[in-house]
């Protein structure tokens, strides 16, 4: 499923199905309850991930499942609405099955979305957090086994995981556009379950802002393949050690699609000024 054969066959069907795909494309993988962000794309191309051979299919409520191609502010997006987690039993690297799609079609540049706790108490339920570092804390990597030396290299180097120019673009876009935009370190772990108040200390005082399920290691892959990563969590909800509140996985979704208009505006507007 994630050898660079099968890999190479889902990206065949996928430019079976795309006319004149344009390889400057910008991938965009959309997280829990954000499938609303990306709408009124012109010229669009839905492909739901279940007519791709060999494709992962996603297994939870909120996320959708379909990869859509088309054009916003007259460049050409391809993005990915639903995607694979660790948690639902898929390997980090078949979690990771859309980012070296993405790598394979020779899309150089990705936007990765989340819907993430805010660690950090000055960070509100409803913000948005542009990802400035990550700490992977999953415990796996997307890049175990043979190295695949026509993506990467072996040892890829995590020093600037997250693209200082589009971190730069993103900010003055956010501002422009009145986004509240926090900036922060995310850090990953396999979940399903939320973190008890013990585990959200230990989050904080590593040094993570927000925490959620996944991105950390769909960037690695990105990375590995030279690509560069931008990366926005939505807050869904605080948690705090001291005063943890009960987090459902549905009031997660409701506050994800809640900020999917302020995620939809600040990555138009992002797109908007993309060369
Ligand atoms: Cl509080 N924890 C984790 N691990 N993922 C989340 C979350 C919390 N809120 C949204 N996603």
């Amino acid at each position: 499923m994630t050898s660079p054969e099968s890999i190479h066959t889902i990206s065949r069907h996928i430019l079976e199905k795309i006319d004149n795909f344009q390889t400057n494309a910008t991938g965009i993988i959309l997280g829990s309850g954000l499938g609303e962000a990306i709408t009124k794309l012109d010229s669009a191309i839905e492909i739901p991930y279940s007519e791709i051979p060999g494709f992962p299919q996603s297994t939870v409520k909120g996320h959708s499942g379909s990869l859509i191609y088309g054009f916003m502010e007259e460049k050409p997006v391809l993005v990915f609405s639903g995607r694979f987690h660790i948690y639902e039993g898929y390997s980090a690297a078949e979690a990771c099955t859309p980012v070296r799609v993405m790598g394979e079609l020779g899309i150089k540049r990705i936007f990765i979305t989340n819907a993430a706790g805010a660690l950090n108490p000055q960070f509100d339920a409803g913000d948005l957090m542009l990802i400035t570092d990550q700490i992977n804390f999953t415990g796996h990597s997307p890049l175990t086994g043979p190295n695949n030396d026509d993506w990467g290299v072996r040892f890829p180097d995590m020093s600037k995981v997250y693209c200082d120019k589009l971190r730069a673009i993103a900010v003055a876009a956010a501002k422009d556009k009145g986004v509240r935009l926090e900036r922060g370190v995310y850090v990953e772990v396999t979940g399903p379950n939320l973190e008890t108040p013990a585990e959200t200390r230990m989050f904080k005082r590593l040094g993570a802002d927000a925490v959620g399920m996944s991105t950390a290691i769909e960037a690695i892959a990105a990375v590995h393949m030279g690509i560069k990563v931008m990366g926005i969590a939505c807050l869904t909800n605080k948690n705090l050690p001291d005063c943890m509140a009960e987090t459902t996985h549905e009031a997660v979704i409701e506050q994800a699609a809640k900020s999917s208009a302020a995620m939809s505006t600040l990555i138009r507007e992002i797109i908007s000024r993309l060369d």
